[in-house]
């Protein structure tokens, strides 16, 4: 298959290409250099001139604090740049694969989040997300597949934060009343190109498995990574932030049994390998 892929700088969009490569396919990579996905004539442009057979669309603002304040911006990027990829794959009848977000939803509860439950976003980011869903489910061959709590080689992330953090401080604090489950773009990468070669369209969730609050995955970071840093949980009021974050976060992923797919593994062995790599 030709996939064209955006985001390719992000931590995502590297692990889709390696994957890719790895299984055959024809990858063309793309970021904001080659294609400003809010450029509606570049897009139409770069990508019929590729002419894939699918999109895997990575590419995003994901600064999800900043955005509160750079609302224009995000929209643009996130909403009209999804839209603009859209119309293109629409005209070329060609897959649309777009990676989206538990921030769609409120947070509220503690019952794990269905791929086709009510979409009610708390903050910019997560709103803008929503509208480029909406974006790509104007289409008939889409998938839209939610993940949550990122981490990958290419780029900044949590486990990189921690670890920097732990270098200068013996003790930090962490917000341990948000629930939901880390995702390995590595792991997630090998299930988007089992997704991508078929024709089994919709909405789904995934993530590594298992579930834990920041402060459990900061603990297991430090215990892993062999460092010396205590960690003390913190309410989110504690630890106030720009934008409000969902407290439940905890995505159903049954529907990638019925339909066929191999879930990713848990959270903690994937962490396990990511530290391997980046040492
Ligand atoms: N990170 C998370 O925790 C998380 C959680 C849930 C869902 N997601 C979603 O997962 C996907 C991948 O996330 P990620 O963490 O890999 O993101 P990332 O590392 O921030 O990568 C996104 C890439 O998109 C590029 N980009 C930004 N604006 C663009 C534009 N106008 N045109 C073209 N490219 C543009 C960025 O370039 P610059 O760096 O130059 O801006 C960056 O290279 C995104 O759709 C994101 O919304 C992420």
């Amino acid at each position: 298959m030709r996939v064209l892929v955006t985001g390719v700088k992000g931590q995502l969009g590297y692990d889709v290409m390696n994957e890719l490569a790895g299984r055959g396919h024809e990858g063309i990579g793309v970021d904001i250099q080659e294609m400003d996905i809010t450029d509606a004539a570049s897009v139409e442009k770069v990508i019929t001139e590729a002419a894939p057979d699918a999109v895997i669309h990575c590419a995003a603002y994901t600064a999800v604090d900043a955005a509160e304040d750079n609302v224009d911006l995000c929209r643009r990027v996130n909403a009209g740049g999804t839209e603009n990829i859209a119309r293109v794959c629409k005209a070329l009848n060609c897959k649309m694969m777009y990676i989206s977000t538990d921030y769609v939803f409120n947070g509220q509860g503690t019952r794990p989040w269905e791929p086709d439950d009510k979409r009610e976003p708390l903050n910019v980011y997560g709103q803008t997300k929503y509208e480029g869903e909406l974006a790509v489910e104007t289409l008939e061959k889409f998938f839209l597949v939610r993940i949550a709590w990122v981490f990958g080689v290419n780029g900044k992330n949590f486990i990189k934060t921690m670890l920097n953090l732990g270098k200068t401080r013996d003790h930090l604090t962490v917000v341990a009343d948000q629930i939901g489950s880390p995702t390995y773009t590595y792991d997630l990468a090998r299930l988007l190109v089992d997704m991508i070669e078929t024709d089994k369209y919709g909405r789904y969730h995934a993530t590594n498995e298992g579930l834990c609050s920041w402060y459990e995955f900061a603990c297991e970071i430090f215990k892993q990574a062999g460092m010396n840093v205590t960690v003390s949980p913190v309410t989110s009021d504690q630890y106030p932030a720009k934008a409000k974050r969902p407290m439940n976060s905890r995505m159903d992923k049954s529907k990638l049994d019925e339909m066929g797919f191999k879930r990713l593994p848990s959270w903690q062995d994937a962490l396990g390998r990511y530290l391997k790599e980046i040492q």
